[in-house]
């Protein structure tokens, strides 16, 4: 029998964390155990996994003893610390945060994008933003079939990706809004970001999305531009994305036929039927939406795209999963120093 892997999820109390436990009942990965870690303030409470109640734990450097695979989801500033503690132990990483994504010797990886990126890692794997993963996932089949000169993206970005706490604060906002509370007494403590000074009734990541992409597709002279907005959904993040390729013969025909073929991609592209992503029709999928595929009306070779995805899903806790199977796969699931 081949190896079973002990696995570690580090924020099993989160908004990803929890996706990525249901995502671990049904992974292709063989699991022989999994470890839930959170703050003290959840330690004891029970979260079912495949029928059985496990246990959270504290997270604390000797809780990856014995542990193969650690999905990090709590935050930069734990995977800043926890991180390198699970790969001395003997731990791959795959981190879903912002901390290692830009260092040189961490692979920033889309598995449909990128996956040989994987061969090089040292113990931790970051997982990309998510308004980049779901890009990715569709612009890599056009970037490779008719290459890439330009990318100009807007993000329509759900509350989710700013974790629980900011999804409680929406459903705060709703009722405020519904009782006609005035805005200046809306609850907001949390968007757009807990970590940020001031807040307002949700808002932002574009610095993150024009890096990623030049690292994911090793192309450090495309151009890429974001402009990135948070609007009141729960969850599913929508794109409105303006590319222009480099060959001549691009036609929307030629990106639709590559977009119904691309892995992890559903076409959806009837505007007549009002068949088109929706972010509301994304959620609990695990597959990237593309759709109102038109060319510019002024510039030959651009075309303007409609990218929709569960940001919870492709966008953090399955493309960590993914991550995690493909390095099964590819026999690269263990830390090269303990070969
Ligand atoms: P907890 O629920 O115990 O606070 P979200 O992104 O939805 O806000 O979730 C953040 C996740 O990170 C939660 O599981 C949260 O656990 C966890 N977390 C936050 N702070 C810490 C910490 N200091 N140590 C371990 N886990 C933490």
């Amino acid at each position: 029998m081949g190896k079973e892997y002990h696995v570690a999820v580090v924020g099993a109390t989160g908004a990803v964390g929890t996706r990525m436990i249901e995502l671990l009942a049904e992974t292709s990965l063989p699991i022989a155990s999994v470890r839930l870690l959170a703050s003290k303030r959840s330690a004891g409470q029970e979260i079912q996994f495949k029928g059985q109640p496990l246990i959270v734990e504290e997270l604390v450097p000797e809780s990856f003893e014995g542990i193969d695979l650690a999905l990090f989801s709590a935050g930069g500033s734990i995977s800043e610390k926890f991180a390198p503690e699970a790969v001395k132990r003997g731990a791959v990483v795959v981190d879903n945060t912002s901390h290692f994504r830009m260092a040189k010797d961490v692979p920033l990886v889309v598995p449909e994008v990128n996956p040989e990126a994987l061969k090089n890692h040292q113990g931790i794997i970051a997982n990309p933003n998510c308004s980049t993963i779901q890009m990715m996932v569709a612009l890599e089949p056009i970037r490779q079939a008719f290459g890439l000169e330009r990318i100009i993206v807007s993000t329509y970005q759900a509350v989710s990706g700013a974790g629980i706490r900011a999804i409680n604060e929406l459903k705060e906002q709703a009722e405020d809004f519904l009782e006609g509370k005035p805005v200046s007494e809306w609850s907001a403590e949390i968007l757009p970001a807990g970590s940020d000074e001031k807040h307002y009734p949700i808002t932002y990541e574009e610095w993150k999305m024009m890096n990623e992409t030049k690292k994911i597709m090793g192309d450090n002279k495309l151009k890429v531009v974001a402009t990135c907005v948070r609007i009141p959904v729960i969850s599913g993040h929508s794109e409105s994305v303006y590319i222009e390729v480099k060959q001549a013969d691009a036609s929307v025909s030629a990106i639709q036929e590559l977009m119904a073929q691309a892995p992890g991609v559903i076409l959806q592209d009837e505007p007549s039927e009002q068949l088109y992503p929706q972010a509301l029709n994304s959620v609990n999928q695990k597959e990237t939406f593309v759709g109102r595929i038109r060319q510019d009306v002024d510039v030959k070779n651009g075309f303007h795209l409609w990218i929709v995805s569960d940001n919870l899903l492709k966008g953090a806790a399955w493309n960590s999963v993914q991550i995690a199977e493909t390095l099964h796969e590819m026999n690269l699931l263990r830390v090269p120093e303990n070969d």
